[in-house]
């Protein structure tokens, strides 16, 4: 099965059979990206909670929820969701409101859709795991950078004889790591933690599990270059562009295979170069190529009032609440976001959190 696929959206109305769920979380990001996508999705919002209620009363008013809570126990006891979603935030000393959420959402009966990042600690991400397998509910984790149609086109490539295997990989993102003195201290890793989830789940997308890895660390920004070597004996390096300006493009992907490459640029414009000879060196007069070697482009039209074309799909936000609905209704697995995915994300934080530069380290 492609990991890309053209799929036909479904309204929400649309569907015979919705899962009742509940929200946890009233915020910007939430608003923004999360209660929005539920208009593509087979959900039936029953309760929103934040602790401000006015804040969960608009929320509902707006997106659909039939009532408003502010204590998420009393909600979870009395409307006993299949399904709820958290979009919180930090607790004062950094560690992460949601994984708390998620254990007492489990014990509740429910699956669990929830933001980034899962939990501050590799020892979190296990009771998570335990607790899930208990229950026997999912936990899902939104990676919604394994589900943006540029990046899941390069799980395809490299999975096709005619581009892959992977050999290489190099990820650039902007994000800025706190010198070695100051990452025992969660607060001061928090930007660190809430970022590293999109990078690291685009490498293990891609590359699967890492085996090894090493950084250099620019002293004045913070920027780092991760050197990495992946079980499967690919290669790859995470550059951290701090000092980047904010007029920059975010992020780009390039991967290599075997005489074929490709880059994602801005997350939504994707290159291939297929597989081709260069012209005869120091002859050739042209650079033109034989078509079925020619570069393929893809990037969005924005001139259509399309799905593709709105970030709720590009940037994988309704794709991501799919995957797990799909799952729990169809009574699948997932594949994506898992606490297994979780898991590895969670050591390459930790390999950063403790190692200098310039240690090799196995993970
Ligand atoms: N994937 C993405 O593109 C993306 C983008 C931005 C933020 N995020 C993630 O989304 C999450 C939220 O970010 P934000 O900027 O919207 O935060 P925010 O602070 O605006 O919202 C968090 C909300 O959670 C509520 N809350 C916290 N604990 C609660 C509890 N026990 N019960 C009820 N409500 C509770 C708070 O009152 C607040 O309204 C973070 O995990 C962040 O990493 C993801």
């Amino acid at each position: 099965m492609p990991h890309h696929v053209q799929r036909e959206i479904r309204y929400n109305f649309e569907y015979d059979r919705r899962i009742r769920a509940c929200f946890i979380g009233a915020g910007g990001h939430a608003y923004r990206n999360v209660y929005p996508a539920f208009r593509y999705a087979p959900i039936d919002l029953v309760g929103v909670c934040d602790l401000n209620l006015d804040r969960a009363s608009q929320f509902a008013r707006l997106f659909g929820g039939e009532r408003a809570y502010t204590d998420h126990h009393e909600m979870l006891a009395k409307e006993k969701p299949d399904l709820v979603f958290l979009v919180t935030a930090y607790h004062p000393d950094g560690r992460v409101q949601a994984t708390g959420l998620a254990l007492d959402a489990l014990a509740a009966g429910a699956h669990v859709w929830m933001e980034k990042p899962t939990a501050a600690s590799l020892a979190e991400i296990d009771a998570l795991d335990e607790a899930s397998a208990n229950a026997g509910r999912m936990v899902m984790t939104g990676l919604k950078k394994t589900f943006f149609p540029t990046i899941e086109k390069l799980r395809d490539l490299v999975d096709s004889e005619e581009f892959g295997p992977l050999t290489s990989i190099n990820v650039r993102y902007p994000q800025s790591l706190p010198p070695l003195g100051e990452r025992s201290d969660l607060v001061k890793m928090q930007s660190f933690l809430d970022h590293i989830y999109h990078p690291a789940a685009i490498l293990h997308y891609l590359g699967g599990p890492i085996e090894r890895v090493s950084y250099e660390w620019e002293g004045r920004n913070g920027a780092t270059v991760t050197n990495i070597r992946f079980r499967s004996g690919a290669i790859g390096t995470l550059h951290f562009t701090a000092g980047q300006s904010g007029a920059s493009l975010f992020e780009r992907v390039e991967i290599i295979g075997e005489g074929a490459n490709a880059i994602v640029d801005n997350g939504s414009r994707l290159t291939v170069y297929r597989r081709a000879s260069l012209p005869s060196y120091g002859r050739a007069a042209s650079f033109i190529q034989p078509d079925e070697h020619a570069a393929l482009i893809y990037e969005p039209e924005h001139s259509l009032g399309q799905l593709y074309n709105n970030n709720l799909f590009y940037l994988g936000y309704v794709p991501e609440i799919l995957h797990l609905t799909d799952a729990i209704l169809s009574g699948g697995e997932i594949t994506k976001g898992t606490l297994g995915v979780a898991r590895e994300i969670m050591k390459l934080f930790e390999f950063y959190r403790h190692t200098d530069a310039g240690v090799v380290a196995t993970l």
